[in-house]
């Protein structure tokens, strides 16, 4: 499926995994899912990537988020890495299951090649492409970076949250920049001031600005 993008349902591909076969839509199951592409096994930045969604496993399985990776190498080749992304990584070990796409059919249908970068045999390599998908099978979120920038995972952890929130008050909030958890939310442009009294019964702050446009509120939800 080209171009994959926000709102889209994830294809139910059949995918060999380094925990066995399995239906994409069977492992999401009803719950939070990232799935994230990486250029390649045994490659420097995918091995600190990799490691570190290890160390953070534990948080986003508190937030209900299973993970999923994929990297355009075999399983063998997988599992033989998997020893040196553990030992880099103070013995973390890499409890969720990556995805062996050797022949590169995934990667074009999950829209995660990254045309810049080509392997040594000249084949293109997929891009540091992460989808945070809803119970509901959908594309939440999309981060899109080249293999030469690995990610910021505290900053995953902050838009699962941002997603989380959002979709708890059914689109009715929005998280301003740099927001964090336990921070005011925005009410949605959607909602009227009279909706809001309801809706937000502890009370919204509307901010004051020279358009005299009310359309700045923040609110506290938990
Ligand atoms: C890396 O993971 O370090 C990497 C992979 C492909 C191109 C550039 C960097």
């Amino acid at each position: 499926m080209p171009g994959l993008t926000l709102g889209d349902t994830v294809p139910d591909l059949e995918v060999e995994t380094t925990h066995g076969k399995m239906k994409v839509h069977e492992y999401i199951d009803d719950a939070w899912v990232i799935l994230f592409s990486h250029p390649g096994d045994f490659t420097p930045v995918c091995t600190t990537e990799l490691g570190m969604m290890a160390v953070y496993a534990d948080k986003f399985a508190e937030k209900g988020v299973k993970l999923l990776g994929l990297s355009c190498d075999d399983l063998h080749s997988h599992l033989q890495w998997i020893k040196d992304i553990e030992a880099y990584n103070n013995g973390h070990k890499v409890k969720y299951p990556i995805i062996a796409d050797p022949k590169r059919e995934l990667i074009w249908q999950l829209n995660m090649l990254d045309p810049d970068e080509k392997d040594p045999q000249g084949n293109p390599v997929p891009s540091r492409t992460l989808h945070i998908l809803g119970p509901d099978k959908k594309i939440k979120l999309s981060f899109l970076y080249p293999a030469s920038t690995g990610r910021n995972l505290d900053e995953v952890l902050r838009v699962v949250d941002s997603v989380q929130k959002a979709a708890k008050y059914k689109y009715k909030v929005a998280t301003p920049a740099n927001w964090k958890p336990g921070h005011p939310v925005v009410i949605s442009p959607s909602v009227s001031n009279e909706e809001a009294k309801h809706m937000f019964p502890q009370g919204y702050k509307s901010t004051d600005l020279p358009s005299k446009k009310d359309y700045l509120r923040f609110t506290n939800v938990d």
